[in-house]
């Protein structure tokens, strides 16, 4: 399986290390990683990785302002591409068809090809204009899902949380994970 993962400028870039570290995990993954310019500033503001560090996490990694890339083209073949986090500039360029850097022109193809695109959307409160790119995508067939807190697996702490959203986004591309499931309430 070939897979992009897409860091964006949004907080949260942890979940996307996370991920990573998990795809790395995948033999049957091949991970091809593209980190803007924000998510550099995230990371170094929110982190202590250094982004060489992260780099080195996937298997392909691309300048986001590579636009001769072989993942910009829809003649090379993936199985989908996951924003994580995604920041509203982001949504807002993938919503909108402007291909400005890489990622953006990365997710567009994933779109046109009908392939599975897999947004993080990370703002808190959601405005209509992003809510309005967000429905705009949803039509389109891109997955939107806020890394929103969860609560039915009794998270001891945040790391508990970020592993819950990685596992989730491993769901949705049938990949392995350990999510706890819901079995529903016992009656009485
Ligand atoms: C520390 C920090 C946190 C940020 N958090 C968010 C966020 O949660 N969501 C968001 O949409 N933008 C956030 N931003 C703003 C984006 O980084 C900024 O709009 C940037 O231009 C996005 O570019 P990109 O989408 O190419 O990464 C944040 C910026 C900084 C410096």
């Amino acid at each position: 399986m070939r897979l992009i993962v897409g860091m964006t400028g949004a907080s949260g870039v942890v979940l996307a290390v996370e991920l990573l570290r998990r795809l790395k995990e995948i033999e049957s993954v091949e991970t091809h990683l593209i980190i803007t310019e924000g998510a550099e500033l995230t990371i170094r503001d929110e982190t202590d990785f250094d982004t060489f560090e992260i780099r080195r996490l996937a298997d392909y990694v691309y300048d986001v302002n590579q636009m001769d890339a072989s993942i910009a083209s829809g003649s090379f073949l993936v199985d989908g591409m996951v924003v994580v986090p995604c920041t509203m500039k982001t949504l807002a360029g993938i919503a909108s068809g402007y291909c400005e850097n890489l990622l953006l022109r990365a997710a567009d193809v994933c779109l046109k090809e009908n392939r599975k695109l897999l947004l993080v959307p990370r703002e808190m409160p959601f405005s209509r204009i992003h809510l309005r790119n967000m429905k705009e995508l949803a039509d389109c067939g891109a997955i939107i899902m806020p890394p929103v807190m969860t609560f039915y697996h009794t998270p001891a702490n945040l790391d508990a949380q970020i592993n819950h959203i990685v596992n989730k986004i491993l769901r949705l591309f049938n990949l392995p994970e350990d999510m706890r499931e819901w079995r529903g309430v016992e009656s009485k």
